[in-house]
């Protein structure tokens, strides 16, 4: 957390991240560059290297869309996640060389302006075999560049969470046309058939993990209805959330983390401020809250990060009760203290 914005908060462990990310990257472009060089000697370094960029950029892409849905399926993949942006910016420079390269070989030497070259150059926009197939990469490559030049925290706090999130959403729109890029590309030139099987592969694997990810949480999202007449709910037994951890409940249409450390019992939202992380998939360190993505901090009675940092997210009565974890559906104001309850009274009761 940083309560200035600095170009980059740098720490040992996004060092690592991004060593072993450049790392692989280099491999996997090298690799890339030497197969097709075995296998096709006569293509020229230029076409070498866009086809390399290309498909390194697609490959990190792919890779960045599945961080998701697996981290929500299985914590282990949670490291991944905690500096996936910066695997955007560097999946935009790789997409932006192919761009370049590309518009360099194969639209710089005329007299229309490349741009237009790219856009107008093949005019068969009503076929389907020779479909133009590279102003989809142009269209694509646009909106990666507004997410890599907004991915800054910066722009998080300016734009405000949700216009961010609703922008970075567009990352579905550019893979879409990167995928028809690719296809209608494929078409066109003389590819190996490793290209097509490894496309419908990648398409397959992100679309099917998106959808265990969506049946996990929509289990999340039921509704509890355990009303016990006074307003309050029934979450579960006090001997269910584990010390320091939380267990999440869904009341009005919200998810709720209540958590238990050291004999209380607070409630609050499951939403982090930062970029809507499961606060509840986290555990309390050190008397705070800490998210599981990027580890920000909230004080569990009050639900606000410890100064000198401002974020604040709602806050929820809780009550224990022979031995049962009570919330009331109604959240406070994000940032009121609420008095956690005692788990000694589960024993007394
Ligand atoms: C200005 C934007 C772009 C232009 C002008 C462009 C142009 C091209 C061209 C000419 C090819 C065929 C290369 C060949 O077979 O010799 C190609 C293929 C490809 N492009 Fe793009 N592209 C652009 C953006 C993108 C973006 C944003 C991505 C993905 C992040 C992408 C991914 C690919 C891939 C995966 C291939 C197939 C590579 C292969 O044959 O191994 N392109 N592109
Ligand atoms: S989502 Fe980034 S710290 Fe919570």
């Amino acid at each position: 957390m940083s309560t200035t914005y600095r170009s980059v908060a740098w720490n040992l462990n996004k060092r690592r991240y991004d060593t072993i990310a450049l790392g692989a990257i280099a491999g996997f472009l090298a690799v890339a560059i030497g197969v097709q060089a075995f296998l096709r000697p006569e293509l020229t370094i230029e076409t070498l290297l866009i086809r390399a960029l290309g498909a390194t950029a697609f490959t990190l892409l792919n890779v960045i869309l599945c961080i998701g849905p697996l981290a929500r399926l299985d914590r282990r993949f949670l490291p991944l996640l905690y500096n996936r942006r910066h695997l955007g910016v560097m999946m935009f420079t790789l997409a932006l060389g192919h761009g370049l390269f590309s518009i360099v070989q194969f639209h710089a030497v005329g007299t229309l302006n490349p741009l237009v070259s790219v856009l107008v150059s093949n005019d068969r926009y009503g076929t389907i075999a020779q479909l133009p197939f590279q102003p989809f990469g142009l269209a694509a490559l646009g909106i990666l560049f507004l997410m890599a030049a907004t991915s800054h925290d910066f722009w998080l706090h300016n734009l405000t969470a949700p216009v961010w999130k609703a922008l970075h959403m567009c990352v579905y729109v550019a893979y879409t046309l990167i995928v028809a890029h690719v296809i209608f590309g494929v078409l066109q030139q003389e590819v190996s058939p490793w290209l097509g099987w490894s496309l419908s592969g990648a398409v397959l694997t992100v679309f099917t993990l998106h959808l265990a990810a969506a049946r996990r949480e929509s289990a999340a999202d039921r509704e509890n209805r355990n009303s016990n007449g006074d307003g309050f709910v029934d979450v579960c037994g006090v001997d269910e959330i584990p010390e320091k951890r939380a267990v999440v409940t869904c009341v009005s249409g919200e998810r709720v983390a209540v958590f238990r450390y050291d004999g209380r019992i607070s409630a609050l939202s499951n939403v982090c401020q930062h970029q809507n992380g499961p606060l509840g998939e986290g555990r309390i360190v050190n008397g705070c809250v800490v998210c599981p993505w990027h580890g920000y901090e909230y004080q569990p009675a009050t639900g606000a990060s410890p100064a000198p940092f401002t974020e604040k997210i709602p806050t929820f009565d809780v009550r224990v009760q022979g031995g049962r974890v009570l919330v009331h559906p109604q959240p406070h104001a994000p940032g009121t203290r609420v008095e956690p309850a005692h788990v000694a009274e589960a024993r007394t009761a």
